[in-house]
């Protein structure tokens, strides 16, 4: 363990930047690094050198080798070996052990330019992986990292369960992050920013951890696991918050409740905080919806019955509620019930009908029939309905909301030369998310919207090779975060899924 632990402390040494030969990759990710590749877009090559990995799993090796032979273009083919294994290449900041509990695996995964673990980022990074996934003891293995970090999201939300994202571990002895966007940030239930480095509510946080979860159950079976550690209890805090959140902001006589969570921030951005002095827009109660004070972008709602974490929350607590079924029978029930009450809500307050669209799933809603129709880019989104488990991509509501959603009457669809798709308040107007076009391309089962799709994603890194977070419609040159590890994984499973389901459209050319 002793060993493990200095190996671990070593690989954290190289992302920050303790070995002077390893550069930091949030600099890296910005420049060219030969050999580019031989299409018109020549990508740079973007893995760290192996010494310089943070992970290495020999089937992620044999995967990129394996689509070397099925991907004809040089430029995408290219795009996926950078993308691919970037979350292990670079962001498995810390793996080890807890501290009392050796048997315990933990690991910390960064989001790409900052040190901290969002709950959402970190399951959705390890998610690019899932169908490599399988059983193994292993402390080295795949299944290992999906362990540690369900054992390290656990810890969490035990403890600060309405925080989004969180320091490294105290075993890892990586000092905290420090957060000054946070400095001003007043809280209600307070935490401590040694353990917590946001605390922005967001119920698909939570149903993050549920994903997680999930997913590593699907592909192991390892019902043992589940029952060792603090899982249950997470779960049990986890449900408990939720139930909280339900609450109607006034009573039956008038009263006005107490709000379970409380955020306000000193800014400019008007996303950035909550109104109603950190309460947030008035929420009826009865609906069965969850609110939740901020979005997968970390901005704020402006209903906070958002219906995309919603659907997601209640998709994912149903599929853990099967795992719970073997290990406490009365938590699996309240589980269940909170899901499909969850999902009666969706379906009886979270639709709203378009003039040009039919019947559509709205984004936020407050329960007193103010709708709030638009998407962002962000999963879970309307347009990521069934990539979140919730609903057959052919359903016809689906189908008039991805329409919407894709269109110009969606407020946040950006169109432009260099690329088109879905934006968001994060990075504002004119900005499209490449995520927003992966999402859209592993929900449709049209060849030609495929092929256009990864026609844009392909020519619009500016050369780099990795996925950014938003790109200006009309310069590619100019785009946000140059390390987003969570959209590079995306990408790379967008690419293994349609392996399996179109394989001929990775012979397409777009030279
Ligand atoms: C890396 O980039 C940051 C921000 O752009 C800059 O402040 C820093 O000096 C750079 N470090 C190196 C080693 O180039
Ligand atoms: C990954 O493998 C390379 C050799 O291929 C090695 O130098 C590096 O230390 C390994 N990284 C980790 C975190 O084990
Ligand atoms: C388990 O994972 C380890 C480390 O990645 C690997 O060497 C081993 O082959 C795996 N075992 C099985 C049965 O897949
Ligand atoms: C959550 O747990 C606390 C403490 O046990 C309890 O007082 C509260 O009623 C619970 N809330 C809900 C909504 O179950
Ligand atoms: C969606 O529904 C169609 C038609 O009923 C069916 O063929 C398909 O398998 C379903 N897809 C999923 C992911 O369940």
């Amino acid at each position: 363990m002793l060993r493990s632990l200095l190996l671990t402390a070593f690989a954290a040494g190289v992302l920050r930047g303790a070995l002077a030969q390893c550069p930091e990759y949030v600099n890296y990710s910005t420049q060219k690094h030969d050999p580019a590749s031989s299409g018109t877009y020549a990508l740079s090559y973007m893995r760290p050198t192996p010494a310089c990995r943070t992970y290495n799993l020999s089937e992620v090796e044999q995967t990129i080798e394996d689509m070397r032979s099925t991907v004809t273009d040089p430029d995408l083919f290219r795009l996926f070996e950078n993308t691919f294994p970037n979350t292990l290449d670079t962001t498995v900041s810390w793996k080890g052990f807890a501290r009392g509990n050796p048997d315990e695996e933990l690991t910390f995964i960064v989001t790409g330019d900052i040190t901290a673990m969002w709950l959402r980022d970190s399951a959705n990074q390890l998610r690019s992986y899932k169908s490599l996934l399988k059983t193994n003891s292993s402390t080295e293995s795949l299944a290992s990292l999906y362990r540690g970090a369900i054992n390290l999201q656990s810890r969490y939300i035990l403890t600060s369960p309405y925080c989004n994202a969180f320091q490294a571990p105290v075993e890892s002895g990586l000092a905290p992050e420090d957060n000054g966007a946070a400095k001003t940030d007043q809280v209600v239930p307070p935490y401590d920013a040694a353990f917590v480095f946001e605390c922005k509510y967001e119920l698909d946080s939570l149903s993050a951890f549920l994903q997680l979860s999930s997913d590593y159950f699907e592909k192991t079976q390892d019902l043992n696991f589940f029952g060792k550690y603090q899982w249950v209890d997470a779960i049990r805090t986890l449900v408990n918050v939720t139930e909280g959140l339900r609450v109607g902001t006034y009573a039956d006589d008038g009263r006005v409740n107490a709000s379970p969570y409380q955020f306000q921030r000193t800014t400019t951005r008007a996303s950035e905080t909550l109104m109603n002095d950190g309460a947030g827009s008035p929420v009826q109660g009865g609906t069965g919806l969850v609110r939740s004070a901020f979005r997968p972008s970390d901005d704020s709602t402006i209903y906070q019955l958002f219906i995309p974490a919603n659907m997601m929350f209640s998709s994912y607590l149903g599929r853990c509620a099967d795992i719970m079924a073997k290990l406490d029978g009365a938590l699996s029930k309240q589980m269940s019930d909170l899901a499909a009450s969850v999902r009666a809500g969706i379906e009886k307050h979270g639709k709203t009908s378009l003039v040009d669209f039919g019947d559509v799933y709205a984004f936020e809603v407050d329960g007193f029939g103010s709708v709030n129709m638009m998407d962002d880019a962000n999963v879970p989104s309307l347009l990521s309905a069934p990539i979140i488990d919730y609903i057959n991509a052919s359903d016809t509501t689906y189908q008039n909301t991805r329409r919407f959603a894709l269109s110009k009457s969606d407020p946040y669809f950006m169109h432009g030369p260099v690329i088109s798709g879905v934006g968001g308040p994060h990075q504002g107007p004119g900005k499209a998310w490449p995520m927003s076009v992966i999402v859209a391309l592993l929900s449709s089962d049209d060849d030609e919207e495929i092929v256009q799709g990864l026609r844009t994603l392909v020519s619009s890194t500016d050369g780099l090779g990795l996925i950014h977070e938003s790109i200006n419609t009309f310069d590619a040159h100019d785009y946000t975060r140059p390390w987003f590890s969570w959209a590079n994984g995306m990408f790379g499973e967008l690419l293994l899924k349609l392996k399996d389901r179109k394989p001929e459209l990775l012979k397409s050319s777009f030279q």
